[in-house]
């Protein structure tokens, strides 16, 4: 049975510095902000209140989902809203003991509906700034191409958005897992490592083992994004350990969408002990029922975890983050001293 986390517990989990590197900012739309926004912007919605949108967030698989947030990120049009809608994650971020956030954004799903990738990049670009100085939050931008769209369509984003290139760190592949295999964008990949972009990828959420390795082997992955499924090839799992490879795991998007029943049957004890980097993130902590802090409570309350545990979490997000080395070990400093509570 679950036991509730201590106020000791949760206390110390808070204070050790954290680094966010799966979070879509998309997903981080609540559903208050988005009745505010779609009359604002006069987008009709086909729900009546924020209760009735949230009744709706009961999800049997990722593309139940993906259909459900494509139509919600449709209020979002202008430079404003994407800097709200930024804004709002870092306030939460800065009181779950985030430093650092790497976010995840989807410019097709806007730009295909008349949204100007100025507007889209501009708006979140400028909420990064103000994170550092609002919140002392260094955060990135990472873009992602929807991987049931065409390669040819990934290529021309990644050619409009490079007037805005200084404002990237890097790009990554999501939405529809199954039947679309990382080797599709093997392209465009290439051309983001051309311009010396960081490349991320989900692979292994509900895609089999093979997704992985053709992330890492074809797509050049730095870091796989859920990356679960790979223990069901321990041969990838040596692998993956052997190598380092960060695995940005998110613990209530998994039970959210079925990946697994509940939180006490989710593999991230296997994979600590396993040796392999995972960390902690939310994915789309609107619809999955809590931002970073509410996932690592669930599972430190519905699993076997320790607090060394909990520092290792931790210093794999830092380590595994795009920031400059120099800010990495500083984050690091202070996980040593919060780790020992002086
Ligand atoms: N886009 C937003 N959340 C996602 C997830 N968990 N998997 C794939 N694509 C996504
Ligand atoms: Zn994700």
């Amino acid at each position: 049975m679950p036991q509730p986390a201590s106020p000791d517990l949760k206390d110390f989990l808070r204070r050790l510095p954290k680094a966010e590197l799966h979070l879509h900012i998309e997903g981080s739309l609540e559903p208050e902000q988005l009745f505010a926004l779609a009359h604002r912007n006069g987008v009709p919605l086909a729900h009546a209140s924020v209760e009735a949108l949230r009744a709706a967030y009961a999800f049997h698989d990722l593309q139940s989902f993906l259909d459900i947030y494509y139509a919600g990120a449709s209020v979002l049009r202008t430079e404003l809203d994407f800097e709200e809608l930024a804004m709002a994650y870092f306030a939460r971020a800065a009181a779950d003991g985030i430093v650092r956030a790497e976010l995840f954004f989807d410019p097709q799903t806007h730009t295909i509906r008349g949204v100007p990738m100025g507007a889209v990049i501009e708006g979140l670009s400028r909420a990064c700034r103000r994170a550092a100085r609002k919140h002392g939050i260094s955060a990135d931008l990472i873009l992602c191409f929807l991987r049931h769209l065409s390669e040819a369509e990934a290529l021309q984003t990644l050619e409009d958005a490079l007037p805005w290139r200084s404002h990237l760190i890097g790009v990554g592949l999501d939405s529809s897992e199954r039947g679309h295999p990382p080797e599709k964008f093997a392209r465009v990949f290439a051309r983001a490592g051309e311009l010396g972009l960081h490349r991320v990828a989900h692979a292994g959420e509900e895609g089999p083992p093979a997704y992985i390795e053709s992330a890492l082997d074809v797509l050049h992955a730095e870091r796989i994004d859920h990356g679960v499924r790979c223990t069901e090839s321990p041969e990838l799992v040596r692998r993956l350990a052997a190598a380092g490879t960060p695995l940005t795991v998110c613990p209530l998007s998994n039970v959210k969408l079925c990946v697994f029943p509940d939180l006490a049957s989710h593999n991230l004890p296997a994979l600590l002990a396993a040796g392999l980097k995972v960390n902690l993130n939310s994915d789309d902590p609107a619809y999955f029922g809590g931002y970073l802090l509410d996932n690592w409570l669930g599972c430190f309350e519905a699993l076997p975890l320790s607090r060394a545990d909990a520092v290792t979490l931790a210093r794999n997000s830092l380590e595994a983050s795009f920031a400059p080395a120099a800010e990495r070990q500083g984050w690091l400093a202070q996980l040593d001293i919060a780790a020992t509570g002086r």
